[in-house]
This record gives structure tokens, sequence and C-alpha cells, in this order.
């Protein structure tokens, strides 16, 4: 919807590095990630989608079968099918977190002989996946090194829904954190190692680590992580480190966040809330995205005049048709065709009221983008496009 800040919004894609699209669950973070890649691949730039998004949509969307670990370009047919022709190139890749923290190891494990320790420990496997943060410090990490290699001119990130918009931002200290101390107290507890059933959380957290670590004796469970707490200490420092210099990134001017919400009140507060915890780290809220926006299609005047006139024209069709039932009420098919009008427009009404909202709780200069509601989902390159041209204009 081509609304006065759109210029500005595209002038971010000339000012960043990378640009983090955050935002609730399902409101079209990795839509909108593909989308601005597209817009900045078409203006010449070569661009990576990095996605943590296991599901295939944007793969799907962007007209590949499947994406990997490995970066992959889209290819220039993909385009031309659609009659664009990209002066840069799109890139797409998906980031598998324990592929990730393998890298990691690999790279900051002193020796073969640690690393193959790490990697073929079973806590190592219970941590690289499950623990909570390690998802975001492996995207964090990854973008971090893609963003040194230098390879591409903007690299796009869709995230994972979060909660806390800075999730992803805190991950590495977190992560350090857990590392070192706290959170991996509770494994020397009593009950613990010998996986008899404890009290409370404690208890849950025993049979949980229990049956994801399979059938141990007391003895083969004590080695294992005493293993993996000397072992894996080893990369204390390393993480510290990196950690300070991925927040350094993120808050550079490098660096700038997206914030995609719904026009709904409830998704509305938690993306201004997003905005407000950015603002607080002192990080580029570079614009807001408002998507599904229900576009308003008549004015009421047309809708009040407009029910003799349907009817007579539903009217008018029916008979064009060869058979049709006599019984047809068609004023009453009318009447309730111009009901479903106005209850769409009652949300378009709601829609253009919380981006009102958004305007006067958001500083001025923050771009607010609408991108209406489609009738199907977006799920090839051609839709992306229509997308595309609505945010950009
Ligand atoms: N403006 C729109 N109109 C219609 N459908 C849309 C629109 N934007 C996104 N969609 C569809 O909504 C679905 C969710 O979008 P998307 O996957 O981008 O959301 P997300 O925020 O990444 O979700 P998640 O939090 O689960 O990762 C997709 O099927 C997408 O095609
Ligand atoms: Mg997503």
């Amino acid at each position: 919807m081509a609304i006065d800040d759109t210029k500005t919004f595209a002038e971010v894609l000339d000012k960043r590095r990378i640009l983090i699209c955050v935002g609730s669950g399902g409101v079209g973070k990795t839509t909108t990630s593909a989308v601005v890649g597209l817009q900045a691949a078409l203006s010449g730039k070569r661009v990576l989608v990095l996605t943590i998004d296991p599901a295939r949509r944007l793969a799907n969307s962007l007209g590949i079968d499947e994406i990997g670990n490995e970066r992959q370009k889209i290819p220039l047919e993909r385009f031309q099918e659609i009659g664009l022709e990209p002066k840069g190139e799109l890139w797409a890749m998906m980031l598998d977190m324990k592929e990730s923290f393998d890298r990691l190891v690999q790279r900051d494990a002193p020796d073969e002989e640690t690393r193959d320790a790490i990697l073929n420990n079973r806590f190592y496997h219970y941590f690289s996946t499950s623990l909570a943060g390690t998802q975001e410090y492996a995207a964090s990490e990854r973008l971090y090194d893609l963003h040194e290699e230098g390879h591409f001119d903007l690299i796009v990130l869709d995230t994972p829904p979060t909660t806390h918009a800075l999730d992803f931002l805190e991950a590495p200290e977190r992560l350090a954190d857990a590392v070192g101390s706290r959170a991996l107290q509770w494994l020397y507890k009593p009950g613990v190692l010998s996986g008899r059933p404890g009290r409370g959380l404690m208890a849950v957290g025993t049979n949980y680590v229990m049956r994801t670590l399979g059938k141990f004796t007391g003895g083969e469970l004590l080695r294992e992580l005493s293993v993996f707490l000397r072992t894996f200490s080893a990369l204390f420092d390393g993480f510290e480190q990196r950690a300070r210099a991925v927040q350094k990134l993120l808050a550079s001017d490098d660096v700038g966040f997206l914030v995609v919400t719904a026009p709904d009140t409830l998704t509305v507060e938690e993306a201004l809330f997003f905005h407000d915890q950015l603002g607080s780290e002192a990080l580029n809220v570079d614009g807001f995205v408002v998507n599904r926006v229900h576009p308003r299609w008549v004015d009421e005047n047309t809708l009040d005049r407009g029910e003799r006139e349907l009817a007579a024209k539903l009217e008018a069709l029916a008979q064009r048709m060869d058979h049709f039932p006599e019984s047809l009420d068609f004023d009453a098919m009318a009447a309730s065709m111009v009901e479903n009008a106005l209850q769409f427009q009652l949300r378009a009404d709601q829609d253009a009221g919380s981006v009102v909202h958004m305007s006067q709780e958001l500083p001025s200069e923050t771009p607010i983008v609408q991108v209406p509601y489609f009738n199907q989902d977006i799920h090839s390159l051609g839709g992306l496009d229509t997308a595309r041209r609505e945010l950009f204009g």
C-alpha cells in the first residue's frame, strides 16, 4: 500500500548490511524477509535470505525445492518466468542449528581429540539441540560469520517467533552463562545422575534428561558428563569473545531491525513492546511492516444504496443461466452480501485504526508500511513480487 514513508523504507536497504525481521508468531516474518530480499536483489544487490524456519515455506515461495544448510542461488529463470530481470542476485539458506553448533565446536576446539570428544558426547547432543537459546545463539554466530565473510551486500535474517525481541541479541551472553555455571549445576544433584525420581521441578528435569539421553547407568552418565564439562570448558573463552563480537555487530549501524506485525490490537501491542525493547538497547529499528491489512473496497454510501441494485443484477445474471431455481430470493441474497461487505468494512476500519494508533505511539520518523490481506497464501515468487510492490511502491 503506497504510503508517504515508502521511500524511507526503500532507503533502509541501502543503509544496512544486515536486516533482521522480528515479530510474533505467524505475522509474516518469513514472507517479509523474502520480499525484502527480492527487492534488494532486483535493485542490484547480492542478497542472502537466511531462515531458521524448518517449514519449507520460504523454499516454496522462492520456487526452489528445498533450502539446505548451504547457500543456494535462486536461478535466473525463476525470475524471468514472471517477467523480472534482477540486477543483483538472490540467495537463500536455511540455518540448521545442530549443524551450526557443530561448526562452532569444529572451529574452536583446540585439537582433534577434543573436537571428537565433544561431538560424540550425548550431553553435547542434548545441549546443542534442546537447551533454550541455542537456536538463537547458533543463528547469531552464523550471521556474524556470513557478515565477516563479506560475500553479500545484504543479509536478511528471518527469525523464529519470540515473545522477547531481544532473545536473539541476548542469546550469546545467556548461553555463555549457562555453560559457565548455573544451568548445569543441577546436573550434579543427587537423583539426577542415578535417574531416581525425585520431587518437584527437579524430578521433571531429571526424568526429561534421562529420557533424552537414553538408558544409562549412573557410572556411564557421570563419565559422559565429566567428559562434556571438561572438554566443553575448553571452548568457554571462545564463546565469551564471540558473544561480545556478535553483540557489538548487532548494535552497530550495519544492522537494522524490521518489526513485522498483524493489524489486530493484541499483536500491535506486542510489536510496540518489541520496539521499546529494541530501543532500550539503542538498536536501530528501521520500520514496521503491518501485514494482512484488510483493505477498504467500497464506501458506505455505495453499500447503502446498492442493495436493491445488487438484487436486480443478481436476478439478471441468474436469468442468463440455463437453469436456475424459481424460488431464489434475490433481495435476501443481496442483503446478506451487503451485510458481509459491511463486516469486512468493519475489519478494514479496525485495521486502519491500529495503524493510526501505531503512528501515534511511534516516533514520527519510523516508517510504517502496510501490506494488504491477499486472498491466498504467498507461495510463489510471483506472490512475493505482488507483496513487494505493496511494500516498496
Ligand atoms: N499479506 C498476506 N496475505 C495473505 N497471506 C499471507 C500474507 N502474508 C503472509 N501470508 C501467509 O501467511 C502464512 C504465514 O506467513 P509467514 O510464514 O511469513 O509468517 P511467520 O511470521 O514467518 O510465521 P512463523 O512465526 O510461524 O515463522 C504463510 O502461509 C504466508 O504465505
Ligand atoms: Mg517464519
